[in-house]
């Protein structure tokens, strides 16, 4: 399938199907618009007539065209207010239509979309992403899938002119994405700490970039004791990964991005029950598999920062080995810690993750993490928490997720609740009491940044969708690699 722009206006414009976009209380067929209607024979208006469309966000209908003309069909889709309208709200759209496209067997696509930012490369862009998130599928572990083909052989985008660039720039994203959503979505006897390295290991391969790989020993000489202790029960090696680009000439800034992998969480002995959801904590490295995927897509965008990934990877199992809840651990930057609960495994795992970033002497540090069932409770499945230490930092991260259309809330970096962490024993416990559970989760990791702006989001509920919206399908989302490229961008 191809994706290009064309100078063509709808009106000129001839395949088999176009698709136009509406804002809400903005339906009416004037100017080019009713050119094009009287050329499809009036359905365009029969059409909104009596589907009552109205361009409600979300709002679609699409009919055959009787006329003479080689447009067999026409979709309408609906936008939604036209006040607040942002590149997220066009990928969502370009999303729905490439799904109806689909559905429909449509093999040429015209789609008319308004202008965002007054910017048609941002905006053909934004639409090419929406395009290819949506038709993405993932057949790997099928073994007779039922969409094999894709009908769509064309797409253009009514317009907007070339945007060859553009439209490059978006599959160089969707393809962080996809590697994203791929690794969430294998399960955990496919990706595990061995394959995560491998594929770490290829994206070096493949763009060049820098790779080192900390083994076990390599992490013990380190005395990485609190990433260690949560590998202990795995029958697997853990593997402590570290890549970078490195971009050409002095590096405008240096940057740090760290995400939890579990690839598997058990909870280890204090096991997750019946009901927990032991059966999904596949998704455990999600914030790991966000930072593969961005790796992939900045090794291709070439920005001017240096950027490290790096993802402590391991599984949180059950046996003779594993670690107790009560032992203590010692993280690498000396502090010691009380495993009172050995499911709060993640925030272990990246406190040694985050003294080895801030060790490299970076300029921000931003961790994801699918850190805890509190933050889903407070923010829901669609909205990830963001905890900071640096007003510019958090500056930057609002203003990257706004424009990929990936949602954040800033939740408040409490001091007075580490009292919960107090441990009569150790420097900390690994978990205070249940209420403001994501809080003192994010104040455990800050005692392993010392001076370093950090950020940390909480992406527990966004890597994971039970069902399709905007341009995520049902399944793995591939969450936030779209904020973390915008972000290394800037
Ligand atoms: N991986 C989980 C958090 C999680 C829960 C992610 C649901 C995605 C969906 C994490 O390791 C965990 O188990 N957290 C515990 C912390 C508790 C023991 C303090 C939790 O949230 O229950
Ligand atoms: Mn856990
Ligand atoms: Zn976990």
């Amino acid at each position: 399938m191809q994706i290009r722009g064309t100078d063509h206006s709808p009106l000129h414009w001839l395949g088999d199907a176009i698709a136009l976009g509406f804002f809400e209380n903005a339906v009416e067929i004037t100017g080019d618009l009713a050119q094009l209607d009287e050329k499809l024979g009036g359905t365009l208006q029969e059409l909104i007539t009596e589907a009552e469309f109205t361009g409600k966000t979300g709002q679609k209908c699409v009919t055959r065209v009787g006329s003479n003309t080689p447009i067999r069909k026409v979709i309408l889709i609906g936008l939604g207010k036209i006040e607040g309208f942002k590149r997220g709200n066009l990928g969502a759209a370009a999303a729905a239509i490439a799904r109806l496209a689909k559905k429909e067997k449509v093999k040429t696509l015209g789609i008319n979309l308004p202008l965002v930012e007054q910017n048609a490369s941002k905006t053909a862009e934004a639409i090419a992403e929406g395009i290819l998130l949506a038709l993405h599928q993932d057949n790997r572990f099928k073994s007779d899938p039922e969409d094999k083909t894709l009908p769509l052989e064309t797409i253009e985008l009514l317009a907007l002119g070339k945007q060859n660039e553009a439209i490059a720039q978006a599959k160089k994203v969707v393809s962080g994405v996809i590697l994203a959503r791929e690794l969430v979505a294998a399960p955990a006897n496919e990706v595990t700490a061995i394959t995560m390295a491998e594929t770490a290991q290829a994206i070096a391969q493949d763009y060049g970039l820098s790779i080192e790989i900390l083994e076990q020993e390599d992490c013990e000489k380190l005395g990485m004791g609190s990433f260690l202790g949560v590998a202990r029960a795995s029958e697997l090696p853990p593997k402590f990964i570290h890549l970078t680009y490195h971009p050409e000439g002095t590096p405008s800034r240096k940057l740090a991005i760290v995400g939890k992998s579990l690839t598997f969480d058990s909870g280890g002995l204090n096991i997750k029950g019946v009901g927990s959801g032991i059966e999904t904590m596949k998704m455990d490295m999600g914030g790991g598999a966000a930072t593969l995927g961005a790796a992939k897509a900045i090794a291709q965008l070439k920005p001017s920062a240096e950027v490290h990934f790096i993802c402590a990877a391991t599984e949180n199992m059950i046996s003779g080995r594993a670690m107790r809840p009560g032992d203590i651990l010692k993280a690498s930057n000396g502090k010691t810690i009380e495993v009172n609960n050995t499911d709060a495994e993640g925030r272990l795992t990246l406190a040694d993750a985050l003294v080895f970033a801030e060790k490299l002497g970076v300029d921000a540090i931003v961790d994801l993490a699918t850190l805890t069932g509190a933050c889903i409770v407070a923010l829901g499945d669609d909205i990830a928490g963001l905890w900071g230490t640096d007003e510019t930092l958090i500056a930057q991260i609002k203003t990257a997720s706004e424009n990929a259309g990936e949602k954040f809330w800033e939740m408040p970096m409490e001091e007075k609740y580490f009292e919960g962490l107090k441990s009569p024993i150790a420097d900390m416990k690994n978990t205070g009491p249940r209420s403001g559970g994501s809080i003192t989760a994010a104040l455990f990791l800050k005692q392993f940044v010392e001076k370093t702006p950090w950020v940390h989001l909480d992406v527990a509920g966004p890597v994971w969708a039970d069902k399709e919206s905007g341009v995520n399908n049902s399944g793995a989302t591939g969450f936030p690699v779209r904020t973390l490229v915008n972000w290394v961008l800037g």
